[in-house]
This record gives structure tokens, C-alpha cells and sequence, in this order.
């Protein structure tokens, strides 16, 4: 295992271009599964979760080659899996395997590793049930609070037996619920809607839109609601090149503004508007952040984004602008702590739920690095004081976020700070570490014996 020990005080400058976004890396590995015929994409993003979801498409008889960034994908008819699926620690392939296979009829068991068996899944399995996919879980009561978990099995369904459309409302605003919905939706015998408190990120519907399934989306009395046409012909292969991912953007974002003397173009980075709430936040932080707007991406808004080191100002953050920042809460939790003043999150009970309790591990990190953090039920408070003395060893409890989260917040410390088990970072970010190096980051990486 790795362990990365950051020296605080040298400025961040340079440019660079980021990773293939992970949310839209995996829609197009997935899709073009579905699809009939050869699809290309370029910059996808070669990481632990998405060579997971991977691993299951050949477990499905799915032919694929991914040389560097540039992945092929001959999409067609699912075999039956000899063994479980293993989705690793990734949830989005999970979930969204579970409303492709729901739409192919191919029986298959989705499992994976200990942490993703202690992700909630009834959110999935019990509409899934409603529309009519025979569909099985694990029911714990042991767990914190009653769910439905992985291993989930999915029965065979026939093909003449088709799925119920209808109207589907979710209690929570979940893209990853919603793409697995809509997926399922495909194999309906009418259209099918899922209704969300508020709009989540919309990669599946533009994605699904490019291959040729008619959606319409639209505001509600009852919330936002995505709609899916099911298709009486094979989706279109895909072309595209995937945007860079505005979530592994966001650490340098942050990186740049904490840390003195540091400038940093970012090119091409993803700006769906479901996905740049830390931008909007940050902006309001008072962070000197220049927007280059370059056209559309592969169907999604890209451009070039220039950062400065910027004094910034605690914010309240809650309502919908959680969803359009949920990954983003470790990393905004250090550009809190480095802030004047109080930040507040409210209505933001989902990040308990994501690869570890965001809300405690947050926490748990800022107050190993000399800050102040309050956790509530639903967000947290942080008390910002303009700085983190850092001097702490970190464990990021398999959370490869909150690892990249600590490893910036001791950029900017008054001393040196260590990540343990940093391997992790893998799982979404394997380049992070020479970047870091690379935009002047004084980093060393050592092997230690796994614990
Ligand atoms: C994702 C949606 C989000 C996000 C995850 C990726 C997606 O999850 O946290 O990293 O690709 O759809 P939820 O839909 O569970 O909020």
C-alpha cells in the first residue's frame, strides 16, 4: 500500500488537460454494450472503477480494447455470466448494470467489495420490482439502517415479456437511480418516467438521446421529471470523445486557490450544469475563477477554466446545489477550512451514503488537521480560520476522494501531512500523484506494508 507524505508551501502554475469524465466514461462502456455495432470513444478514463465495470462486459461476452485512452466497444446481444458480476467499489456500475441487464433479460448476480455491499440498494431493487423486473437483494438488518444490499440477482425475463411503463418517483434526487431506470425503460411496453426532487446530472439522457432513443425532460409540480420512449430499434453506436471530469478538476481548483503564488489553466473540462455546482459555490466564496467556454464534447458543454490563488469567504449551502456538487464535498470541506468564516451545509444526508460517510470522514480529516468541524444529521459546519496547520496522518477509509481532499488541504498547511492507503486514489484518479508533481506539488510516495 501506498502512503504520500505532502510538503506544504511551494505554488501550484501550469496547465493540463484532465482525465475522461468517470459518470460519462461509464455510460459510454455501458451503452455501447447495448448498441448494435462498433462504437469509438476517445479519453475515457482507464481507472479501478471503470476497468470494473469492464471486467463485467467481457463477463457478458461484451468484446472491447482499450489501448491508452481510446476504448472499442462492439456492442450486441449479453451472454448469461458463468459467475457473479464484480462491480469492485464502484456503485454507478452497479447500479447502472442493473437497469441494463433488466432491460436484456439476462439473468446475472452484481456483487462487489465489502464497502459496495454496504451501499444502499433498495433505492434500485424496489423500482425495479414496480416495473416489473424479477429482481432479488440481500436484506440486512445488521447494517446501520435497514436496506436492500448487494448481491443482487437478477432473474432471466423473456423477451416478449415486456416491462411496465408508467410513472416512477424517486424520494431522493439520484442520477445513478434515474440512469438505472431509464435503461430498464428501454425494455418497457410504454413510456416510462421517473420523477426526482430536483434534476440531477443528465449524461444518461443526453447519451441515450445521441444513440437514438427519444427522452423529453421537464419541470414538474412534483419535481423533475426524465422521461424514456422505449426504442423499436437497436441503439446507435457511439463516436465521441469524453470531456474532462470537472470532479477531478475540482481538487486543483481548490489546490489553486488555497495554496499562495499558484495559477492553473485546466483545459477542457466538463460543464454540465449538473455537475458544476462547486464552481457556482466557490465563485460565491469570492475565488477568482476565469470560465473559457469551448463549445459542446461529445453532446456536453467543455471548457477551459483559469484559477488563482483567491482569499475566499465561508457560504450556506443547501437545496438543490447539493446535487449538482455531491462529489464535491470533501474537497469543498477544505476550501471551507481555508476560508474566513462559517460554511454551512444542510440537506446533504446522501453524502452518508456515499464510498464512505462523507459527513463524519470530513470531520474526522479537517480536525486531524487543526481545524474546526461540527457534523449534523444532514451537513456539517465549518468554522474556516484561513488556514489548516496540518502535521496529521490520514487514513481515507477507502474513500479515493477524501484521500485527494487530504492530500490538497496539506498543500496549503503550516506543516507536512501523510494519506495512508493511498492506492485508493486509483479507483478514479491513477495520474494524480505525477500531476501534482508535475504543477510543482512537493509529494513523496512510499511503499508501506498493508494493513
Ligand atoms: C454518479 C452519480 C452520483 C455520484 C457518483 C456518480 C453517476 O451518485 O455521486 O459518483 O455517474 O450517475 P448518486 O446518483 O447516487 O448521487
Amino acid at each position: 500500500m501506498k502512503r504520500l507524505t505532502i510538503m506544504p508551501g511551494a505554488a501550484l502554475r501550469g496547465e493540463i488537460d484532465l482525465p475522461g469524465d468517470k459518470s460519462i466514461s461509464h455510460r459510454a462502456a455501458l451503452f455501447a454494450a447495448l448498441a448494435d455495432g462498433e462504437s469509438r470513444v476517445e479519453n475515457f478514463l482507464d481507472s479501478g472503477v471503470t476497468r470494473a465495470l469492464l471486467n463485467c462486459l467481457s463477463a457478458l461476452g461484451v468484446n472491447w480494447q482499450l489501448e491508452h485512452t481510446r476504448l472499442t466497444v462492439c456492442g450486441g446481444e449479453w451472454d448469461t455470466p458463468a459467475r457473479p458480476l464484480d462491480c469492485g467499489n464502484s456503485a454507478t456500475t452497479l447500479r447502472l448494470l442493473a437497469g441494463a441487464l433488466a432491460a436484456t433479460g439476462v439473468a446475472a448476480v452484481l456483487d462487489g467489495s465489502a464497502g459496495l455491499r454496504r451501499r444502499p440498494m433498495r433505492r434500485i431493487v424496489q423500482p425495479l420490482r414496480q416495473i416489473g423486473v424479477p429482481i432479488g437483494a440481500v436484506n440486512s438488518v445488521s447494517l446501520p439502517e435497514e436496506d436492500d444490499h448487494a448481491p443482487l440477482v437478477l432473474y432471466a425475463r423473456p423477451a416478449e415479456k415486456r416491462l411496465n411503463g408508467g410513472v416512477l418517483r424517486l424520494d431522493i434526487a439520484s442520477a445513478q437511480v434515474k440512469s438505472c431506470l431509464l435503461l430498464a425503460g428501454l425494455a418497457a411496453d410504454s413510456p416510462l418516467a421517473v420523477i426526482e426532487p430536483h434534476r440531477s446530472r443528465d449524461h444518461t439522457e443526453r447519451m441515450l438521446a445521441a444513440m437514438g432513443v427519444h427522452l423529453s425532460s421537464a419541470q414538474t409540480e412534483n419535481g423533475w421529471q426524465a422521461t424514456v420512449y422505449p426504442p423499436d430499434q437497436a441503439l446507435r453506436p457511439l463516436n465521441l470523445r469524453i470531456p474532462g471530469d470537472f470532479s477531478a478538476a475540482a481538487f486543483w481548483i481548490v489546490a489553486a486557490l488555497i495554496t499562495p503564488g499558484s495559477q492553473l489553466r485546466l483545459r477542457g473540462v466538463g460543464l454540465n450544469p449538473g455537475r458544476t455546482g462547486l464552481l457556482e459555490s466557490l465563485l460565491e466564496m469570492g475565488a477568482r475563477i476565469e470560465v473559457q467556454p469551448r463549445g459542446e464534447q461529445g453532446g456536453e458543454p467543455v471548457g477551459d477554466l483559469l484559477v488563482e490563488c483567491s482569499p475566499l469567504r465561508g457560504i450556506e449551502i443547501g437545496g438543490e446545489r447539493v446535487t449538482a456538487m455531491i462529489d464535491e464535498f470533501p474537497i469543498f470541506g477544505v476550501a471551507a477550512a481555508y476560508a474566513h468564516g462559517a460554511s454551512v451545509v444542510r440537506d446533504a444526508v446522501e453524502l452518508r451514503y456515499k464510498e464512505s460517510d462523507r459527513i463524519a470522514a470530513l470531520c474526522r480529516l479537517l480536525a486531524a488537521l487543526g481545524g474546526q468541524a461540527e457534523a449534523q444529521p444532514d451537513g456539517f459546519t465549518i468554522y474556516g480560520r484561513g488556514g489548516l496547520a496540518g502535521g496529521a496522518v490520514f487514513d481515507p477509509g477507502g474513500d479515493h476522494r477524501m484521500a485527494m481532499a487530504a492530500a490538497i488541504a496539506a498543500l496549503a498547511a503550516r506543516q507536512a501531512a501523510t494519506v495512508v492507503q493511498a492506492d485508493i486514489i486509483r479507483e478514479s484518479y491513477p495520474e494524480f500523484v505525477q500531476v501534482l508533481a508535475r504543477l510543482g506539488g512537493i509529494v513523496h510516495e512510499e511503499a508501506h506494508p498493508a494493513t
